[in-house]
């Protein structure tokens, strides 16, 4: 590591990968957003082998943005004017010196790895040896590695010229508004606050359901799998929101300590602990092996050893054509004694629930006395805030706005992700089989038994339990 430290904000933005698919979908109408904001007015060099120059570059940001909508026209035109272009191998060294000679004086530039991880070492390689890595930090996406084994070699090869400091590894679950909000809302109320440990809390579970397959991307996931595309990062990034203690404060390093605690604090999964599925027809997607095993689902069973949570199972669901696209958070609580819920059969324990996304909302299920002579009880849902609709800050926006301002609250840090590969290692691959199932529905049946001492899985669409 060689690099001199970041401090203050980032005088200007590259972006390597800047034809990309990735730099078309998110990259262009984050930067348009954040112009909009006034949070980005510094030279803005998009970087790749394309044989282009600006001007295609522009063109190529004018599509994206008419891709997209509520862009502001005179946002666009500043990101234009911002916009500039240097083309090249990544493995030429004059590719670098033309990219510092671009810099010009900027001497804290922040590198946007939009490229694949392959990439990763010869491009890092040739910003320190141009001198475009002193004082500049780099953002860089999933995947971080595709076991415990590559997220170290890969964070090695960063940290050859970049402190862990300069480093931001982009989750966006981080940066959705309902994922931060979930944090803030149980540690700042005092109905909910005291009660958040295994004292009160039966079980958690996440369901990160999508109602659409692979959606084009087969080659990518058929490699990968829902355990590593979305289980080990997205989903134990929010469990670990949702377990950890609350925070000395929101500085850069209070909330990622706390979180890379609890992930430390989960043991390893255990094959008994984990249901594979794969739905129907899968194998019949393009880019797929005829004879695949990857898991188009899982659903899993983990707890977090810590005096908060001892006892308390988290399950995780998360799949692929389910039969609905939708992503939350359930704490179920204890029940009370019988005196109340035991006379009159089998309700709903009372539970908090997060909706995380498409909308965002909180609600409480709660037991009422129900209309009548009897002193018998029917469940209801207190919604306690809705917000249809998509967040204002879409998390790319909020994410880059962050990383130019060095912040790494909202960012995963080296620890955490090597925790999280050493929580699913052992059930990686074929360590168990997958079950098929059919599109449309919650999974492969073996999943049900999960959670059955624990009231089911709540289905995302309905205040009823999934009976
Ligand atoms: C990505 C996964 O990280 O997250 C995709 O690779 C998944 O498979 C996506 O569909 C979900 O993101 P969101 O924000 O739409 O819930």
């Amino acid at each position: 590591m060689t690099g001199s430290h970041a401090h203050g904000r980032s005088d200007a933005l590259v972006f390597f990968g800047a034809t990309g698919d990735l730099a078309y979908k998110q990259i262009f109408p984050a930067l348009a957003a954040l112009v909009a904001r006034q949070r980005l007015d510094v030279p803005v060099i998009g970087v790749a082998k394309s044989g282009w120059d600006r001007d295609r570059l522009i063109k190529r940001a004018r599509d994206s943005l008419a891709d997209h909508e509520g862009i502001e026209a005179q946002a666009a035109d500043r990101l234009y004017g911002l916009l500039r272009y240097v083309d090249g191998d990544y493995a030429d060294p004059g590719t670098f010196k033309a990219l510092r000679a671009e810099l010009g004086g900027a001497r804290a530039p922040l590198h946007y790895l939009a490229i694949p991880p392959a990439l990763f070492g010869t491009v890092v390689k040739g910003l320190h040896e141009s001198g475009s890595a002193d004082g500049a930090r780099v953002v860089i996406e999933k995947p971080f590695g595709h076991d415990l084994a590559s997220a170290q070699e890969l964070n090695a090869v960063l940290h050859q010229v970049f402190p862990e400091t300069s480093i931001f590894r982009i989750d966006h679950y981080l940066g959705k508004e309902a994922v931060l909000g979930l944090l803030y809302f149980r540690c700042a109320n005092s109905f909910l606050e005291p009660i958040w440990n295994r004292a009160y809390v039966d079980s958690v579970q996440i369901t990160m359901a999508e109602d659409f397959g692979v959606a084009g991307r087969g080659a990518f996931y058929d490699q990968t799998g829902a355990i590593r595309d979305v289980v080990q990062n997205h989903m134990l990034q929010v469990l670990s929101l949702v377990a950890m203690e609350p925070p000395a404060g929101y500085g850069h390093e209070d909330i990622r300590d706390e979180k890379a605690k609890v992930l430390r604090a989960i043991p390893p999964l255990r094959p008994s602990d984990v249901i594979r599925g794969q739905f129907s027809g899968y194998t019949d997607e393009p880019g797929v092996a005829k004879d695949s095993a990857a898991e188009t689902f899982v659903a899993l069973r983990a707890h977090v050893d810590t005096w908060r949570w001892g006892g308390v199972p988290f399950f995780i669901r998360a799949g692929k054509r389910l039969p609905v696209t939708a992503t939350e958070v359930l704490a179920r609580l204890r029940r009370p004694p019988d005196a109340n819920a035991g006379r009159d059969g089998d309700g709903e324990a009372n539970y908090v629930r997060f909706r995380l996304s498409p909308d965002i909302a909180i609600s409480l299920g709660a037991r009422i006395k129900a209309v009548g002579e009897t002193m018998t009880g029917t469940d209801v849902e207190l919604a306690l805030h809705e917000q249809p609709g998509p967040a204002q800050l879409a998390p790319y926006d909020r994410l880059l706005g962050d990383a130019m301002d060095g912040d790494a609250s909202r960012f995963a840090r080296e620890d955490a992700v090597e925790a999280a590969w050493t929580v699913v290692g052992s059930v990686l691959g074929d360590a168990t089989p997958p079950h098929r199932y059919q599109p449309g529905t919650w999974g492969p049946e073996q999943a049900a038994s999960l959670t059955a001492r624990h009231g089911g899985w709540r289905d995302p669409r309905s205040a009823e339990a999934e009976k």
